[in-house]
């Protein structure tokens, strides 16, 4: 069987990009950013993307591209090539099972962007109060059948495009998915530079408030930088394995990452003005833009048209990340399984399905069901964020700059092992990635 590459580089770049680009930069960079130091976070987290985002990514794609299958297979390849364990397949396993886990709540909240996209059509939002959409969202999460109606139209949509296969599936949605992403962010943007407080906005994103920066601060600009760039979920391995030869790794790592911080610096700079032009504060959790943002635009002219445009953004930004997440589970399948594409979409599609009904629940019929204090979609978001991608990252680093030899890594991104950004490159890997990610890790479970 010929080997299936990207149509263009270009391909690569917009698909790993729309896999970066999702509710994580829209909804989360901007409030965390906020809540933290403004311009002071956002200037640690774009360290955090700079030191070990770009670097990672550049290891992601190159076991893709090097080991040329599914991130589990991919690994067992590399390690059999380098000789060293066998049991390296499992980190691979550990990133197709995060991606999964994190795609069977992600299309859940998808759901709920739809749900406020048709709100916003069809005018509930004109003048509507905050009471108003805090019953709006509540009752939306005490109903189990609406949250599966649209959980799984999401899912079909998904299964439909992956199992499409890479060009007529996953490429022709990013080629028209991501502009129109773009477009609508522009324009969003404009209106709020018009409509909204833009300079309170601005000023609240990028002010440097050094004081408000603390030791967790560090550490949540580092997941948040991982969980945006789309890092350790399987979906960088698997996107590399596509990609041909003559690409520069390097540089193709440093657009995909560039664009999806520009991207989320955009979105600050759309929401919170429109936040704060209507004397509502940016505040925590889900509720910024399931409660808040539809007030604000209630209030402003053409609130709801613009308000339809916001989620319609969002559900382009999370399907092009969904679709991401699913294809690594899909192909293991595929090689593992030896199921053809069609069928081993169908049947992710129904365990995902099955999966999802956890996260669903965990809001109304399950509600009473806790671990250490979670409901079950809680507890999926802890044990994938904090647990899987760390690990996962780990071994990534471990794997390519402990156990590939040098020259291979120097040969595959086109540099002399004397270079001195190859040599920066594999010194993050070898030391600066693993002793951060430790100490994420442990200071996440409060041991240090
Ligand atoms: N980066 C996505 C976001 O910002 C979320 C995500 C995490 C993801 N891991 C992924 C998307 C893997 C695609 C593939 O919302």
């Amino acid at each position: 069987m010929a080997k299936v590459v990207w149509s263009s580089k270009f391909a690569f770049v917009l698909a790993a990009a729309g896999a970066a680009v999702g509710l994580g930069n829209i909804w989360r960079f901007p409030y965390i950013a906020g809540e933290h130091g403004g311009g002071a976070f956002v200037l640690i987290y774009i360290a955090c993307v700079i030191i070990l985002g770009i670097p990672l990514i550049m290891s992601e794609t190159l076991i893709g591209r090097r080991g040329s299958a599914n991130p589990a297979t991919a690994f067992q390849n590399l390690a059999k090539e380098f000789k060293c364990s066998k049991f390296w397949w499992l980190a691979g396993a550990l990133q197709i099972i995060a991606g999964f886990l994190i795609l069977s709540y992600y299309v859940v909240v998808t759901g709920w962007v739809v749900d406020f996209f048709f709100h916003a059509i069809f005018h509930t939002f004109q003048k509507i109060s905050i009471e108003k959409t805090d019953a709006l969202f509540n009752n939306l999460l005490e109903s189990p059948i609406q949250m599966l109606f649209w959980a799984t139209l999401l899912i079909i949509a998904c299964v439909f495009i992956v199992a499409r296969g890479i060009h007529q599936g996953l490429e022709k949605t990013v080629y028209f998915m991501f502009p129109a992403l773009l477009v609508l962010m522009v324009v969003l943007l404009i209106y709020a530079c018009k409509a909204g407080s833009f300079e309170q906005g601005f000023q609240f994103l990028f002010h440097p408030d050094f004081s408000a920066i603390h030791a967790n601060t560090i550490l949540l600009a580092l997941g948040q930088a991982f969980f945006s760039l789309s890092i350790a979920c399987g979906a960088l391995i698997m996107y590399g394995k596509y990609v041909t030869q003559d690409t520069s790794i390097a540089k193709t790592s440093l657009i995909i990452a560039a664009t999806d911080t520009i991207v989320a610096l955009i979105a600050g700079l759309a929401i919170f003005p429109i936040v704060f032009a209507n004397g509502l504060a940016p505040s925590a959790g889900p509720s910024l833009i399931f409660k808040n943002l539809p007030v604000a635009f209630g209030q402003m002219p053409f609130g709801d048209f613009f308000a339809g445009l916001f989620f319609l953004m969002l559900i382009f930004a999370a399907f092009t990340s969904a679709i991401a997440l699913l294809e690594p589970t899909v192909v293991w399948c595929m090689e593992s399984l030896n199921m053809s594409r069609v069928k081993a979409t169908t049947a992710c599609g129904f365990v995902l399905w099955l999966l999802s009904l956890c996260s669903i629940f965990s809001f109304n019929l399950a509600s009473h069901i806790k671990f250490f204090g979670m409901n079950l979609f809680e507890l999926l978001d802890h044990v994938t964020s904090n647990i899987l991608l760390p690990i996962g990252a780990l071994f990534i680093a471990i794997f390519i700059g402990w156990r590939m030899p040098k020259k291979i890594s120097a040969d595959e991104f086109g540099y002399s092992t004397k270079n001195v950004l190859y040599q920066s490159w594999l010194f993050i890997m070898r030391f600066v990635a693993p002793i951060a990610i430790i100490v994420i890790f442990l200071s996440a479970f409060g041991w240090i």
